[in-house]
Formats: C-alpha cells, structure tokens, sequence
C-alpha cells in the first residue's frame, strides 16, 4: 500500500520524521546522556577495547557507513572507516580482534555482504548488524546490532534506511563514547540534536515545491557533480547515488578538495555541481571552492546552511549539531533525485538493471 502516494519512494522520504523517531524510541538516556543498546551484548569492558572499527556494506549501505565511521570517529575518537562489503571480503583482509566489525543491510540479505560476515567469523572477528529486517539472514549470523525498526522499504532506491542507518550509528558512537572521553555535556548536546531531528526533517519536507522546481531545471543536463568536505562528502557520495539509480543522469561525488586535482577539468556549464556546505570549520574553504567552480563558469545548487552568492541555487536546510548536521542535509538530495526522476519519467520504484536486494554473488 503506498499509502495515496504516487510512489513508494516519495511514501517512504515523506515518513522519515516516524521512521527516524522510531529508530531513537527508547534509546537516549537524559540521565547520564548515553544510548541505550541492548542488541549490542557487550559489557562496558568490550566494548571500551576496540582500537579500531571496521564498517561494510553495499550500495547505499556502504555510503551510510561512510557517514557513521565519521560519527565514530569524531564521537568516540576511535578509527573508523567504511568499505564496500564486496571489496572487503574478497581481498583476504587482516582480521584483528580489537577490531570491532559492523555489517549494514537494509534487507540483511545481500549476498556479499553477507559473505564478509561470514568470513569475518570464520577468523574469529567480532561483528554488529545495522539491519532493518529483523530476523534477516545477516541479523543471525551477527553477534548483536541495532534493528533500524524504519519499516518495510519497498522502492528499490534506499532512502529511510540510508537516514535510520546514520541515526544508528550516531547512537553506537556516542555509546563507544560515553564510555571512553566524550564528556556528558556533549553527550547531552547529541541526545538533545538527535531529539530534534524528526522536527527539522518534517521542516525540509516543506521545501519539496522548491526542490521539484530545481531538480526540473537540473534534470536536463548530460551530468552532475557532487562535491563535500569531511562531514559533507558522503553525503555528495549518497547524493549522486540516488540520481544516478533513479534518473540515470550520471553524477559523480568528490571530495571538494579533491576538485582540483582532476575533476575540474570537467566543469562547464553542462556540468552542473551540487555543494554540500555546511556551517561548520570548513565554511570558508568550501565557498573558496564554490568560487573556483564559477571561475570556470559551471553552475552551482548549493545545499547548506546558508545562501551564498557564489551559487546559482540554493536549499537552506535547519541547523543541528556539527556531526548530525550530514544527516539532515541528505534529505533535500532524496527529493532532487525524485523529482528529476519524475522529470524524466523514468520507472521511480523500479529502476532499470537494480534489485531491491541482490541475493546472488
Ligand atoms: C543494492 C540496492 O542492490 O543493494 C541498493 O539497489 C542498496 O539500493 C544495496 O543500497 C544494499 O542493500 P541492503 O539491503 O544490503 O542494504
């Protein structure tokens, strides 16, 4: 049933302030400003001994890894980082045991992720789900994790699960963290951004009209570029996902530092940039980069906190915490692919060449 919408995948963006309310339910603790996580079954001891945290998945998945091994890292202070999980399970990799492992899976079927799972605990590593299905096949081969309770996902671009997937993580990192040095005040300070984001979310729904209007004016070009910083490049990366698997317009996520070494050579008019700006330290740097785009006469749709005159476009989204401000400046990205898909009449809930989950190697 999708619910009087026209597709499921506006149903599903639209339900985000629930399924990310859903996701939080019973999980913050006002007292002592930490997560409550009971699927994780590790004591304190464990779970203040992992030097390191490995992130795997695919897709969309891995991009929302992206985002939470950023969350761990600046939460927890603990090296993080994300890989797809078809990368990691055939290159043989070093397994460590003060390594902490986390599998993402919406469906918690997808065959290669899956498969790293697997191998992982052949060698005796110790790995958490991030998974939406309960029960799914990566939720049992799993040692504990958190269950997104986001609700079936039936579009086969991922959308809610991608968000209730970083909302998790900003949960698990500030659990890693309130039991190493993150001190209670920014444990509050993050107990208290993540209560405010099904408000903020609703609040970027608003501007749908606005970004319908854009991503027509948008959809026509032969390609975009999306560009971050830090905080803001997995949200380019997920950004150009969701076009390119919606609207096949082709689009390409860099690091905005990266430009210039490569891709700027690309930059023409025909070659829209969307920037991911946030106000945070790299403000300045990142309008510098706008000004370089512009020099060379490419078009900008800026999506931030802020207007800037260096842009063409801009989508101003409600401000959070530093670290939870990625997740929020995401949903506007959502609705610039459907809309470009909807443009561009293309099949929304059923792209060309894509499953819902890919349960064969
Ligand atoms: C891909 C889907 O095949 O699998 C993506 O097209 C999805 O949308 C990816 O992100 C991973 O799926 P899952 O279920 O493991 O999160």
């Amino acid at each position: 049933d999708n619910g009087g919408y026209e597709h499921y995948l506006l149903k599903e963006i639209s339900e985000q302030p629930d399924t990310v309310a859903r996701t939080l339910r019973g999980r913050l603790d006002d007292r002592f400003h930490i997560a409550h996580l009971g699927g994780l079954n590790m004591d304190a001891r464990e779970t203040r001994s992992f030097r390191r945290v490995k992130i795997i998945g695919c897709g969309s998945a891995y991009y929302s890894g992206q985002m939470g091994a950023q969350l761990i890292e600046e939460l927890a202070r603990i090296p993080a980082d994300a890989e797809p999980a078809s990368e990691f399970r055939y290159r043989s990799p070093v397994v460590e045991p003060d390594t902490l492992y986390v599998a993402i899976s919406q469906s918690g079927e997808t065959y290669d992720t899956l498969a790293a799972v697997q191998e992982l605990k052949r060698k005796g590593g110790r790995v958490l789900g991030i998974v939406n299905t309960v029960g799914s096949a990566i939720a049992r081969e799993t040692d504990g994790g958190i269950y997104l309770h986001a609700g079936p996902e039936v579009s086969v671009a991922s959308t809610k699960a991608f968000i209730s997937t970083a909302v998790a993580f900003a949960l698990l990192a500030l659990h890693l963290g309130r039991v190493r040095d993150l001190s209670p005040a920014d444990g509050r300070r993050i107990c208290e951004g993540l209560r405010r984001l099904p408000e903020q979310i609703k609040e970027i729904l608003t501007l749908e009209d606005r970004i319908r209007e854009l991503a027509k004016k948008y959809a026509d070009s032969p390609g975009m570029m999306f560009v971050g910083r830090v905080r803001g490049y997995p949200v380019a990366r997920e950004g150009a996902q969701k076009l390119k698997e919606i609207s096949y317009v082709h689009a390409e996520a860099y690091p905005a530092s990266e430009l210039k070494h490569g891709p700027l050579a690309l930059i023409s008019p025909e070659l829209p940039t969307v920037a991911i700006v946030p106000d945070d330290e790299l403000l300045d740097k990142n309008l510098t980069t706008l000004g370089e785009i512009r020099a060379r006469h490419g078009r900008i749709l800026m999506v931030g906190h802020r207007t800037s005159e260096a842009a063409d476009d801009c989508i101003v989204v409600p401000k959070n915490e530093v670290e939870l401000d990625p997740i929020l400046l995401t949903i506007p990205l959502q609705l610039f692919a459907y809309h470009a898909a909807v443009a561009l009449d293309r099949d929304v809930d059923r792209p060309r060449n894509l499953a819902k989950s890919v349960t064969v190697e």
